[in-house]
């Protein structure tokens, strides 16, 4: 075969977003957070409290995420439009649970906060390239593994981080294959302010 010279470059990427807030988070607020009620969801647990942020002793948690959200906003969308937290919950993992594949309906980016410790090994958080079925679907072969043809991609959950990610991107959560409960929150968002244009008739105001 000749080897001729070639280019990959790409030409759209998927973000997702890391920020440590672990300074905003305080011995009391992750007590009462893991004191919350908790329900038996499909696998894992889900506090019963669906608005999670909106408790007042979560206030600092709250404004942290504000802030990591105004960033996202800002400097990855490049939007000036405001991102809210919707719904916010709660999750808990025991040894041998992880979560099934999944999407966020009604919510433009969503998020995981790891506000306490993290069990070893901390679960991954994987991230799938498809979120629908696939009439073909090749192999990779691993070592021509790359960002262009990767079917997943992990991420490693660390204590005190938060990680934003597009909601309609598939994710699943590994099997807790440690002896420790797995705790993380999670929330939704939907956008704020003036979209589209006047003019043009697509304005929105939301
Ligand atoms: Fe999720």
């Amino acid at each position: 075969m000749a080897t001729r010279a070639f280019d990959v470059k790409p030409l759209f990427a998927e973000p997702y977003f890391v920020m440590n807030i672990a300074d905003a988070i305080s011995p009391a607020q992750v007590k009462f957070i893991q004191s919350l009620k908790m329900n038996s969801n499909q696998v894992n647990q889900i506090s019963d409290e669906l608005y999670l942020f909106d408790q007042p002793k979560l206030k600092s948690i709250a404004e942290a995420v504000q802030s990591a959200l105004d960033t996202y906003a800002s400097e990855v969308l490049g939007i000036t439009q405001k991102l809210e937290v919707t719904q916010s919950w709660a999750l808990m993992n025991p040894p041998g649970v992880g979560m099934h594949g999944h999407t966020h309906s009604n919510s433009i980016v969503s998020g995981s906060l790891y506000y306490t410790d993290m069990p070893d090994p901390p679960g991954n958080m994987i991230f799938e390239r498809h979120n629908s079925y696939r009439q073909l679907e090749f192999i990779i072969d691993g070592r021509k593994q790359n960002i262009y043809n990767a079917p997943r991609n992990a991420v490693v959950p660390k204590k005190g981080d938060i990680v934003l990610f597009s909601s309609g991107l598939q994710h699943y959560v590994e099997p807790n294959n440690s002896s420790q409960n797995r705790y993380a929150i999670a929330f939704n968002t939907f956008v704020r302010g003036t979209i589209g244009s006047f003019r043009d008739v697509s304005e929105l105001k939301i």
